[in-house]
């Protein structure tokens, strides 16, 4: 899909942790954990391309080079499935980056917060908008939750954040946005915090991981101070923004699995995988004969 707005930025914050997922992150990425036979990041990768991005920054950290290596060629699997006809399987590997999109590394000599690593792409960035998107939220839904967001950038031309509805419990976890809800799924913000308490969220609306920035963050974000957990916070950047100009939030059409903890990475694969066009029947009659009590 080609996007008709000046939105051709895709910035992927992989420089993380993941603690959550020890001791399957200890050496390799999180973002390599592949739901059904694709890594998080690869699928993160297509929604942003299938939006019409045609640049990919990926901000890194330690133990991240397969990440590079995914999105590079494979010469010697490339050559030996070529030996052995294997044409599906050499495409599937072949194609999954166009060739007009350009990938881009920078590290993230630390990992200082989501704010420090999206602040480390400005290089690349220059005086753009662009998206970021959090490889570890996946989002299952007819048009993917990156287009809809541009749909309405197209409109709103100011930054623009995914929220969904969050159960009382578990705002404590998420940004929570203020604001006035103004259409069906449209709000306008007065402020967001990060990691409330539960009983003093301004909202039951937390933030997931798609973003579309306009470039006037990153000033901000420059001078944004350690926040929660004492890392550098998009959040807070974010609440500096609201400040400043026009900030919308915006509902998303989907259902949303957060792959960074290991419950919502199970039910992403069970859900990828009724989805599956080869594995779908088989699964479900897996699933309906294991006669859970
Ligand atoms: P998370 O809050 O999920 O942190 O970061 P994490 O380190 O990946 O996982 P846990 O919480 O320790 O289990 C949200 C996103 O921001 C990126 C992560 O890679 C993830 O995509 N991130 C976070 C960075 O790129 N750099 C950082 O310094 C922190």
């Amino acid at each position: 899909m080609q996007n008709n707005n000046n939105l051709k930025i895709a910035v992927f914050p992989v420089a993380g942790m993941g603690t959550r997922f020890l001791p399957a992150t200890k050496a390799s990425p999180k973002e390599m954990l592949p739901i059904v036979d694709k890594p998080l990041i690869q699928y993160a990768v297509e929604e942003a391309v299938n939006s019409g991005i045609e640049n990919l920054v990926f901000i890194t950290g330690r133990n991240k080079t397969s990440i590079e290596n995914h999105f590079n060629k494979a010469y010697e699997i490339e050559s030996e499935l070529k030996i052995k006809n294997r044409k599906k399987e050499l495409e599937m590997i072949q194609n999954i980056i166009p060739s007009h999109v350009k990938c881009i590394y920078i590290r993230q000599n630390e990992a200082l917060g989501l704010g420090h690593a999206v602040l480390c792409a400005k290089p690349a960035v220059g005086n753009n908008p662009f998206a970021v998107i959090l490889a570890d939220d996946m989002i299952l839904s007819a048009k993917s939750c990156l287009s809809q967001m541009v749909n309405r950038f197209s409109d709103l031309n100011s930054s623009i954040i995914a929220v969904e509805k969050v159960e009382k419990k578990f705002l404590h976890k998420y940004g929570v946005i203020d604001g006035i809800k103004h259409n069906e799924r449209d709000w306008l913000l007065s402020n967001i915090v990060e990691k409330p308490d539960n009983n003093l969220a301004p909202s039951d609306m937390g933030v997931v991981g798609r973003y579309i920035l306009k470039p006037s963050i990153f000033n901000i974000l420059e001078n944004t101070k350690e926040g929660a957990g004492g890392e550098i916070q998009l959040t807070d950047a974010i609440a500096t923004q609201i400040a400043n100009e026009k900030v919308y939030a915006y509902e998303f059409e989907g259902k949303r699995f957060d792959c960074g903890n290991k419950l919502g990475f199970l039910k992403a694969t069970i859900e990828y995988g009724l989805n599956h066009k080869e594995l779908s029947k088989d699964l479900r009659d897996y699933i309906k004969n294991l006669n859970i009590k």
